[in-house]
């Protein structure tokens, strides 16, 4: 519920959100979630296949969805997505930055240096995983922050939502390090924006299982890798998140009738995971 009592996100119908990477794991549970609270859901993704399903099951229940086809790191691509949401809707409510994940060229095999054999280690590891993991996660958030935000202007409920990530995780150093940028970045961009009408925060999902990062927890005959094991030791909770349980944060930070004085926030939703020191 909200400040005037009315349900989580029921503010939102007649909005238009675009959602990068709305045909992934994350990013399709918003786009499915804000149709059904009437926005009108602008899937971009880099799969025309896999964005074509979501909207077509949005719409099959009853919702309004499109879908584009770009890249989140190329900012020309953006650019004629903006030029089309300009003409077709006059411009945009909310962002959600859901695009991004683990590069496997950037991953190194173990935990612990000492623990290495003669697999791969982060010393191993291409100078060029780092910019790749840099380019999908921060520059991918920064671009369409940077086209798209002049969209939002004086528009109502107008805000941004990034996705970020739990701090330093063992394997993942560029991971690692881009999400700490996309912090960062949400705060600062958070700043610059608050008197211009654009609110920006970022949710910070603990450990759910979707496409990219679905290697790093589970053998590919399904069963658990111990990374899995030591995730659900290091959650007080004991289990991986479900998609839908991002939702309720997702709303509450896309809501301005709930979260209007919130700006520059970076939400854990991870079974206690951060809060968990492992003792
Ligand atoms: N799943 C988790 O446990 C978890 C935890 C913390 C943070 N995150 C973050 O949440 C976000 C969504 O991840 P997810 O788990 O839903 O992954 P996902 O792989 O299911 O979805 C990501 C989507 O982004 C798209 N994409 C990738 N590169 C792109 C590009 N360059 N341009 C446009 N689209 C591109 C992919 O095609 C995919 O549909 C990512 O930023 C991820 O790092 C996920």
């Amino acid at each position: 519920m909200n400040e005037s009592g009315a349900p989580l996100g029921g503010g939102l119908s007649g909005r238009v959100a675009l959602i990068t990477g709305g045909n992934g794991g994350i990013g399709g549970t918003f786009a499915r979630a804000l149709a059904a609270r009437g926005c009108t859901v602008l899937i971009l993704g880099r799969n025309e296949q896999k964005s074509l399903q979501v909207a077509e099951e949005i719409r099959a229940a009853g919702g309004r969805a499109e879908t584009y086809t770009a890249d989140v790191t190329d900012e020309a691509g953006l650019g004629r997505v903006a030029e089309d949401i300009v003409q077709r809707f006059g411009g945009l409510n909310i962002l959600i930055n859901a695009a991004g994940g683990n590069v496997r060229a950037a991953t190194a095999q173990q935990d612990q240096l000492a623990d290495a054999g003669e697999e791969t280690t982060f010393f191993d590891l291409p100078a060029e995983s780092l910019q790749q993991e840099v380019d999908l996660n921060l520059r991918g958030t920064w671009l369409p922050c940077k086209v798209m935000a002049p969209l939002m202007e004086g528009r109502t409920g107008a805000c941004i939502l990034n996705i970020s990530s739990m701090g330093a995780l063992t394997r993942i150093p560029g991971y690692s390090a881009a999400k700490a940028g996309v912090s960062s970045f949400t705060r600062w961009l958070a700043t610059y924006l608050a008197r211009s009408g654009i609110r920006v925060n970022a949710l910070a999902p603990g450990f759910f299982s979707t496409e990219q990062n679905r290697a790093l927890q589970f053998n590919e005959d399904g069963t658990p890798k111990p990374r899995l094991q030591k995730i659900l030791a290091g959650t007080p909770m004991g289990r991986l998140g479900r998609l839908e349980e991002l939702t309720g944060a997702m709303l509450f930070l896309t809501d301005e009738r709930a979260s209007g004085f919130v700006t520059g926030v970076v939400l854990p939703v991870d079974g206690g995971f951060s809060a968990y020191s492992g003792v």
